[in-house]
């Protein structure tokens, strides 16, 4: 086991699991995602699945974790349920899948920092060309994937997590300081309108299936990658109070990003929040703009150190996203970590290229696929749908099924109490029942149902059942 590492200290787990959950997902996905959402309707529904079925399934992938010592498929296998190994299988194939866009879009917030550096604001407007040029960001992906391979071939514990605890709150400052400067735009009251007073008539099936996706994506839940991160939890640490820091520190991070994101989006646009709904690009193509209006000097500084931590930032969740592969290779197929680590790392790689390639510079990619409903995807947009929105929250569907039926509770309280005296008779304990019994099998299944029927088969079930 000497192989497999472990953290320092409870803070060392807590520090490198937030790491872990926030990244790309709540800077670059959340603000674009709730821009094509309608806005404040879906932050709603995306805070609602976050606190009500995400942090169960957190708990309950962390207990798994600490249970069994061991990655999401041996981790099934040695509780005495091999059928349900299938969980780590699955989630195993949505890391890779999460892994190989995730890292080209960490290679373009890469390649910004250097756009920064060199006072080229201009980038933000010409963005859409930026993303063509397939041997520059295709650089910069093999070195993020590069630097990714490294730190997890050199085992978990080291250098990262270290480094994060003091970069992560840099981000977060700065951050909050972008907030307060947007506040001060004109037209910025209008962007926070947008973002903060709903509009119910904007939540409609595609609205909930994306903010459920964007929840377990934003938490890193559904794959097992808790269940590799318990694993190196121990028996002291209090996991529902590990787990709520890291549930709020994410959920707080994607708010603040939001909030900093829509009053630019206003100001920018005098107040019509036209391109709010642009997707990907929202934030490659926004920001540049606002880093602009702080004056060249200021802006090189506060551009480029924003990016460069949004790299980190990043860069600690492709970590997260490559330790479940690999400590899978390595705990079931005794390979030699470093083998098991480029191994992955270059199969990875290789399913990302037409991701890479698919946003305007191959045409075959950038159209990909065409959806019952009529709309052309790209390549990317296709992996995501099918992974972050439709793998992890079945997986987070199978996981509490398991846990409350097949495992059954009461194992999971015994594991939980470990470290928390008086779980037993805790309001936490009646909640965590409630919603992984209950809640959680049934809303995830219902939504899995009926929107895999209709945006990838073209069926609405809601239409057959209702009218
Ligand atoms: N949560 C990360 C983000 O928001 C992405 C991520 C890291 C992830 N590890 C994961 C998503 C595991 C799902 C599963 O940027």
């Amino acid at each position: 086991m000497a192989n497999r590492g472990g953290f320092s200290s409870k803070l060392g787990f807590i520090m490198a699991a937030a790491g872990s959950a926030v990244g790309l997902g709540n800077i670059w996905k959340f603000p674009f995602e709730v821009g094509a959402g309608g806005g404040a309707a879906f932050l709603l529904m995306y805070l609602a699945f976050c606190f009500i079925l995400c942090f169960p399934v957190m708990v309950t992938e962390i207990a798994i974790g600490r249970k069994t010592q061991l990655n999401p498929v041996g981790a099934f296998k040695a509780l005495g349920y091999k059928r349900w190994s299938i969980i780590g299988k699955m989630g195993i194939l949505s890391g890779v899948l999460i892994l190989s866009f995730y890292n080209v879009v960490a290679g373009w917030a890469f390649g910004y920092f250097i756009e920064m550096v060199m006072g080229n604001f201009e980038v933000g407007a010409n963005f859409g060309e930026y993303i063509t040029n397939v041997f520059k960001i295709g650089g910069y992906a093999i070195v993020f994937m590069a630097t990714t391979a490294y730190i997890v071939s050199k085992g978990i514990s080291a250098g990262i997590e270290r480094a994060s605890k003091i970069l992560m709150p840099t981000l977060f400052f700065i951050i909050i300081g972008l907030v307060l400067y947007s506040f001060t735009l004109p037209n910025a009251f209008k962007g926070v309108q947008f973002y903060l007073v709903p509009d119910f008539s904007e939540i409609n099936l595609e609205v909930v299936f994306n903010a459920l996706g964007q929840a377990f994506f934003s938490l890193s839940l559904g794959m097992g990658a808790l269940i590799t991160y318990g694993s190196y939890v121990g028996k002291k640490d209090n996991i529902v109070t590990s787990a709520a820091f890291i549930t709020l520190a994410d959920v707080g991070i994607a708010f603040l990003a939001g909030l900093m994101m829509f009053p630019f989006v206003a100001y920018l646009t005098d107040g019509t929040m036209e391109g709010a709904a642009q997707g990907p690009g929202l934030i490659f193509a926004v920001l540049p703009g606002v880093f602009e209006s702080l004056g060249p000097v200021l802006g090189v500084i506060v551009g480029s150190t924003f990016f460069l931590l949004l790299s980190f930032a990043a860069l600690t969740s492709t970590v997260s996203l490559l330790e479940v592969p690999v400590t899978y290779v390595v705990d079931e197929h005794q390979v030699k970590r470093s083998r098991a680590v480029w191994t992955v790392a270059m199969i990875v790689f290789l399913v990302g290229l037409p991701s890479l390639m698919g946003n305007g510079a191959v045409e075959f990619f950038t159209s990909f696929v065409t959806y019952p409903s009529g709309e052309t995807k790209t390549f990317m947009d296709l992996v995501e749908n099918l992974s972050s929105d439709t793998f992890l929250p079945l997986g987070g569907f199978m996981i509490s099924i398991f846990a409350a039926y097949i495992w059954k509770k009461e194992n999971l309280h015994e594991e939980i109490s470990s470290g928390y005296d008086g779980f037993k008779t805790s309001f936490v304990r009646k909640f965590l029942d409630v919603t992984i019994s209950y809640l959680c099998p049934i809303i995830l299944g219902i939504i899995f149902i009926l929107t895999v029927s209709q945006k990838f088969f073209g069926v609405s079930l809601i239409d057959k059942l209702f009218y």
